[in-house]
């Protein structure tokens, strides 16, 4: 069983249904998957949709898994049967919400057991985007000032706990006052509350800005820079009129799966180093609805994950 869509669109083209199971390739392995975590916003890039411009319907969505494999391809050595794992599926791929994901073996570590299969889906996502922003799109260093637009979303949590880690004067913005206190334990050290589509930040404050909110990146993002600072954006390339206007470093990347990467981040949830926020759960059958829920408020802050079996 899988939860697929047959028709481009958003979760009224999700439908639960039979799907054949998935064969590992050569350097792959399937998973029986027990968690799949949710971003809302993965039905409206294009990657969803087609590979190489060819169209991948009908597609499986939620890339971020964990589970067990069953089943390896060859050339697979690191890898076996029964290990409990967990990962991110391409997003030019067909995802986890099905029982069966097929996934390249780099994307996926081995999870240990100290670290739930919703916890481990929920962080592989917004955890391996935080990082790679931080360290690889800016370099982000110790003593520098850093703006995270939307700083206690799934991403915006890494980003915010990272950043501070990291040494960084970190201020965040958040769209209600009650959030204030969770940005602020997650390591922010100012806190701006914002209208939903305003606001004006001090001006060229910044060493480095990062939207984790979304599309229609405000003007007040890249005025917020200093001149020769980055911006990284993470839905849309940017706005080079603004970033020229501004004299500030702008781009937009798609995270990467690395495993050294998924392993030092295991690490870092089974020491509790690092928050992991589940916002509310689904089975699989239902996965529709939960993906509906996306446009709604949540009870708590953090991910929506599929439970599958
Ligand atoms: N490029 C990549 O590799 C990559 C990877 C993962 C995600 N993304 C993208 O990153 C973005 C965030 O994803 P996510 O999973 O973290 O989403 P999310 O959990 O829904 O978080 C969205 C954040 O935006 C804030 N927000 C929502 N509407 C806002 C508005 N109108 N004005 C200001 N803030 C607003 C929310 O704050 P409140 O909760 O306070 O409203 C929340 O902090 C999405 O665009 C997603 O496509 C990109």
């Amino acid at each position: 069983m899988a939860l697929r869509a047959h028709e481009r669109g958003g979760p009224e083209q999700l439908v639960y249904e039979e799907a054949p199971r998935p064969v590992p390739g050569r350097g792959e392995v399937s998973v029986a998957v027990t968690a799949a975590a949710i971003t809302f916003a993965e039905l409206t890039w294009p990657e969803t949709w087609e590979a190489g411009g060819v169209d991948r319907r009908p597609v499986i969505p939620s890339h971020e898994f964990a589970g067990t494999v069953s089943e390896v391809g060859p050339g697979v050595t690191d890898l076996a049967v029964g290990d409990s794992v967990f990962g991110l599926v391409p997003f030019d791929r067909d995802g986890a919400a099905a029982e069966y994901v097929v996934v390249p073996a780099e994307c996926v570590s081995r999870k240990g057991p100290l670290i739930s299969d919703v916890a481990a889906a929920a962080a592989v996502l917004p955890a391996l985007t935080a990082w790679e922003a931080l360290n690889d799109q800016m370099n982000l260093a110790a003593g520098q000032r850093i703006l995270i637009r939307g700083g206690t979303g799934a991403v915006g949590a890494f980003l915010t706990q990272f950043a501070h880690t990291l040494g960084a004067d970190v201020t965040v913005t958040v769209t209600s006052p009650s959030a204030e206190p969770r940005a602020r334990s997650l390591g922010a050290d100012h806190v701006i509350v914002t209208r939903p589509d305003s606001g004006e930040r001090d001006q060229q404050a910044f060493d480095a800005a990062i939207d984790a909110v979304g599309a229609d990146v405000p003007e007040w993002m890249y005025s917020s820079v200093r001149p020769g600072g980055r911006l990284v954006l993470l839905q849309e390339p940017p706005n080079e009129v603004l970033a020229d206007k501004y004299g500030v470093n702008a781009n937009f990347f798609v995270v990467h799966t690395r495993r050294d990467r998924l392993e030092e981040l295991a690490a870092l949830i089974a020491a509790g180093q690092v928050e992991v926020a589940i916002a509310q759960t689904f089975p699989l059958s239902e996965g529709r609805a939960a993906y509906e829920r996306g446009a709604a408020p949540k009870p708590r802050p953090g991910k929506t994950v599929l439970l599958v079996q």
